[in-house]
């Protein structure tokens, strides 16, 4: 019987997904993920992102974000512990990136030393315990926020994924001491009833 519920709920999951109109505009577009359109939308309003910048998009799989800034004409170092398929102007590098071996490959992978844009989209496993979950995120966006602070060159972007809750005002807080503006983004096909929203940081003052 428990089986049995959980296979309707995994297809309805499915079939929702399926529908999703960010879900069908991706696919149309040749995007690797919906979320690709999450970047496009935070680039379009704020036209961060310009031909012949360096960007390091961390948590990259399966590719919409990289994929999005190639086409845009950056040069991109994407970063994951899972595997990705190549992307035509994207160097890859498989790591976890919050252990001290992955950054260093990282920071090794850098070739130039001015990085103009950094990208995290790291997500943990879920295991649905906000408990868990929230400060696993943070976590996350926490160390994404550190290597920032240590690759930006001065006025450098930083754009992150962070859940709303506990420890998100401290986080914003940070941002806001080192780099000039601060915002909240929520793009359209960020799903509306979910915590996830992202922090697009400008201006890095070094
Ligand atoms: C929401 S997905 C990213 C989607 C991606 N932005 C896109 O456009 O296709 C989150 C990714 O974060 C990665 N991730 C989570 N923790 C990580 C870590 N410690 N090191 C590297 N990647 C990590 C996951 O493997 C997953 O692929």
């Amino acid at each position: 019987m428990a089986a049995k519920r959980r296979r309707c709920g995994s297809l309805a999951r499915r079939a929702k997904h399926e529908k999703d109109p960010y879900v069908q505009r991706a696919r149309a577009e040749g995007w690797r993920s919906r979320a690709a359109l999450k970047l496009e939308a935070v680039d379009r309003r704020h036209r961060l992102l310009r031909s012949g910048m360096t960007v390091v998009d961390l948590g990259a799989a399966p590719g919409g974000w990289s994929q999005y800034a190639a086409r845009r004409g950056l040069r991109v170092l994407a970063v994951d512990r899972l595997e990705m398929e190549p992307l035509d102007g994207v160097r890859v590098l498989q790591c976890d990136f919050s252990t001290d071996e992955g950054l260093r490959w990282v920071e090794e992978a850098l070739e130039v030393g001015a990085v103009d844009v950094v990208l995290s989209d790291m997500a943990p496993n879920l295991t649905g315990h906000p408990s868990v979950d929230m400060p696993a995120a943070m976590g996350l966006a926490e160390l994404a926020a550190d290597f920032a602070g240590q690759v930006l060159q001065e006025n450098g972007i930083f754009l992150v994924k962070v859940f709303q809750g506990e420890g998100f005002d401290a986080f914003r807080r940070r941002l806001a001491a080192s780099f000039s503006r601060v915002t909240v983004e929520k793009p359209g096909a960020s799903r509306p009833g979910s915590r996830e929203v992202y922090l697009l940081a400008r201006g890095r003052s070094v």
